[in-house]
């Protein structure tokens, strides 16, 4: 058998993982690995935490500039009018199995969604933007569905006035959050909103690339994200400082792990040359939120954590590392960790939607062919 690497991309260097490849141009966001900032529509990321809300981050990313007064307050409305669950994405809830996990049953009630929609077939701009605001509304009412249904709970339906942040966590919980909880939980949505062409931003414009619907395209999304070297590395990084269980145990764990060659998640990026951006908000807000519930245990872990992991293999963390503290002491179950990601992305993943469909070029790169050619065809009967 021989084998050749010659195809339609012969000879060209192959970019593994596409590392290194500009695929597209973008004006939503820029992830700038050198300097480690984080750019939403020319804004830095540390001028917007704590000062807009994830309104107006989400307005800014879709609409390419922070709202007015007035824009703000429309865009709220229309929030308002698209939060509460259409009987059939209720219906698909209660039915899916509990024991299915929180992404798969997202990811369902997504494509639910878009089986649904009467204009699945009109992917104008103006029709894509009003998914996209069904979207950003609606998943966080899905996601506090999703966990009340497999606690055995019923869901709780959103309330008007109160903010998307709010509104989530009453919908969860079934209470109104204090006020430091409903701002930190607005803080989480705001940072994890946009982040240029990750692997579920790729996903969804690949799929809007084909002039396939907005539904399609979130609904690849999801799965995406759902992966552990992605967005499922929040929960896994909860679950190490579970193992851990104790800040005397952190140094234990790093050298057993660097023994058995384990990843510590919630550490390492493949753009950002040193620590992401997004860390140092997340880290602020966790151990508030512990000194307020007066248990700094796991902020206090992951905290030596960090320094651990620096000191032995100068790994810095990643946006995952202190977003699972933060979610954790918000009272979100760990298994949901990915689905609050996906709440967050939302924002992100519709504006790039938009601007691949303004600008669409189908998506499709080439791979060198490294498998046998020249085989003759062996009739069955005489395979061996
Ligand atoms: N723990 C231990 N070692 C690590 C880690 C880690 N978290 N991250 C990278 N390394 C090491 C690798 O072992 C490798 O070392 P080697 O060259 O000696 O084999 C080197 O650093 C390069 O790692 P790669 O996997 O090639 O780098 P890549 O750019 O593909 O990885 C990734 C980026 C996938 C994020 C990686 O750092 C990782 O697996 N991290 C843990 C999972 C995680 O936190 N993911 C969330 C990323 S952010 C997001 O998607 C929201």
């Amino acid at each position: 058998m021989s084998t050749t690497s010659s195809q339609s991309g012969a000879g060209t260097e192959v970019h593994k993982g596409l590392e290194g490849v500009v695929a597209a141009e973008t004006s939503v966001g820029d992830v700038d690995g050198a300097r480690c900032q984080l750019i939403y529509r020319g804004y830095n990321i540390d001028e917007l935490v704590g000062r807009a809300t994830y309104e107006e981050v989400s307005y800014l990313l879709l609409e390419g500039a922070l709202p007015t007064r007035a824009q703000l307050n429309g865009w709220m409305k229309q929030l308002e009018t698209c939060r509460a669950l259409e009987p059939p994405t209720l219906s698909l809830l209660q039915a899916l199995p509990r024991s299915a996990g929180s992404m798969a049953q997202l990811r369902t009630a997504m494509s639910c969604l878009g089986l649904d929609d009467s204009e699945t077939t009109d992917e104008s701009l103006d029709v894509i933007r009003r998914k996209a605001a069904q979207a950003v509304a609606v998943t966080p009412t899905i996601v506090a569905a999703i966990a009340r249904l497999r606690s055995g709970a019923s869901p709780v339906g959103p309330r008007t006035g109160a903010s998307h942040a709010a509104n989530f966590l009453a919908m969860l919980h079934g209470r109104e959050p204090a006020p430091h909880q409903a701002r930190a939980m607005d803080a989480y949505f705001v940072l994890l909103a946009e982040h240029g062409l990750n692997a579920s931003t790729f996903t969804a414009r690949t799929v809007t690339g084909t002039k396939s619907d907005y539904f399609s395209a979130i609904t690849a999304a999801i799965g995406s994200l759902k992966g552990p070297l992605h967005g499922a590395a929040g929960r896994k990084a909860m679950e190490m400082l579970q193992e851990i269980g104790a800040p005397e145990h952190v140094e234990t764990y790093v050298q057993k792990s660097l023994v058995d060659h384990k990843r510590f998640m919630g550490f390492g990026h493949r753009v950002y040359k040193g620590e992401d951006p997004r860390a140092k908000h997340l880290k602020r807000i966790a151990q508030a939120l512990g000194q307020q519930a007066n248990d700094l245990r796991w902020f206090t872990i992951s905290e030596q954590l960090q320094a651990a992991v620096w000191k032995a293999k100068q790994l810095a963390i990643n946006v995952d590392f202190y977003a699972a503290s933060l979610l954790h002491y918000l009272g979100i179950p760990t298994e949901l960790f990915t689905a609050m990601f996906a709440c967050a992305r939302m924002a992100g993943w519709s504006a790039h939607i938009i601007e691949q469909a303004s600008d669409n070029r189908l998506i499709r790169p080439l791979a060198n062919y490294v498998g046998p050619r020249g085989l003759r065809f062996v009739p069955l009967d005489q395979r061996q």
